[in-house]
């Protein structure tokens, strides 16, 4: 049931430049919503020392609270203020930053980071985001920004305004167009714990981080994962980044009535009668399916068919962040 509260907005719907940031500035600042470009995925940012704004957010998505949100900021000098890093988060930081990671840190004393925005955890997730709208409109702020991508919560994550203006107008105070993103899945999640852990893997490839740290990169224990470890990586929601049309993976042929996700070199059997063919990268180039996964899913939902059947993608670099999502979107909603 969409929240009434958020129900009903005005949604003002501007180009990016100096104009947008200013009414995106404006808006954050009395408490506003504004879905804006990340390199990764569209976030949906609210002040995230503004609780109520916190509030009207969840609404916005329809999101669980308990499920806690990502503190984006323009520089270092900001992120010192909200988490404590070590060095180990001070490398990553260094090398990665503005980027699509995102670190989970202590919170740093005097954290301003409204108590909802992080479900009560004594950690902060934090990134730098790379997209220069992004990055223009958190300096112009000043303060962190709590953005989730600008999807209804379940929803397939946005890689344009006009899928965050699809889900979410009316709902919200402000869209501000910045064209097609450039990564196209979400930010890879990196817990800066004693040993750190993988909590979601994204659109930066699990080895340039190993490369860094000398060592591989521990996941999140298979007990832990899934609904139940909102405390350690609450994003694991099983069922999120569902399509409404049944998702079938691995899909070697196409059944009557699918449509097919492929990748790489067709013929696929079937693929001739399938109802539509949309091909995350013909070249089989992990980054460009990376950037077209989210966009073709939402397409390919549109069509009215009995299934979306998708070819395998390999599971290396960025295609570990591409099966999860896939995985995701399988596992539908129920
Ligand atoms: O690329 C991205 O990260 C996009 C863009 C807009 O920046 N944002 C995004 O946010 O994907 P969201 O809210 O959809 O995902 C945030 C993830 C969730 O999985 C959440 O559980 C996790 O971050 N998270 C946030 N705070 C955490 C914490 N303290 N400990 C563990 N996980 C945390
Ligand atoms: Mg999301």
């Amino acid at each position: 049931m969409p929240d009434p509260v958020n129900v009903g907005l005005k949604t003002q719907i501007l180009p990016a430049g100096e104009a947008a940031t200013a009414a995106a500035t404006r808006t954050l600042a009395g408490g506003g919503l504004v879905g804006f470009p990340t390199e990764t995925v569209y976030g949906l940012g609210a002040d995230a020392t503004n609780a109520q704004a916190v509030a009207r957010l969840y609404q916005a998505k329809g999101r669980p609270a308990f499920n806690p949100l990502i503190a984006h900021v323009g520089d270092l000098e900001a992120a010192c203020k909200i988490a404590r890093f070590d060095a180990l988060a001070g490398r990553l930081a260094e090398v990665f930053w503005p980027g699509p990671l995102t670190l989970v840190l202590p919170k740093a004393e005097g954290c301003p980071v409204a108590d909802l925005a992080t479900a009560g955890l004594d950690t902060v997730a934090i990134r730098i985001p790379a997209h220069p709208v992004a990055r223009d409109i958190l300096r112009a702020f000043g303060g962190p920004v709590v953005a989730p991508s600008a999807n209804l919560s379940g929803h397939v994550s946005p890689t344009t305004a006009a899928h965050v203006q699809s889900d979410l107008s009316g709902r919200i105070d402000l869209i501000v167009d910045g064209g097609r993103v450039e990564v196209g899945v979400e930010s890879t999640i990196v817990g800066c714990f004693e040993t750190p852990l993988l909590l979601r893997p994204g659109g930066l490839p699990r080895e340039a981080i190993e490369r860094v740290l000398g060592r591989a990169l521990a996941g999140v224990p298979e007990e832990a994962a899934g609904e139940a470890a909102a405390p350690l990586a609450p994003g694991m929601l099983a069922s999120h980044y569902a399509p409404r049309t049944p998702v079938r993976l691995e899909a070697t042929s196409v059944a009557p009535g699918e449509t097919l996700l492929a990748f790489g070199p067709l013929p696929v059997a079937g693929h001739e009668t399938a109802i539509t063919v949309m091909n995350l990268s013909e070249r089989g180039d992990l980054a460009e399916a990376a950037a077209n996964l989210f966009g073709y899913l939402r397409s390919l939902d549109g069509k009215g068919a009995r299934g979306i059947a998708v070819m395998p993608v390999p599971d290396h670099g960025l295609g570990e962040a591409i099966n999860d999502r896939l995985r995701r979107a399988a596992i539908g909603r129920s």
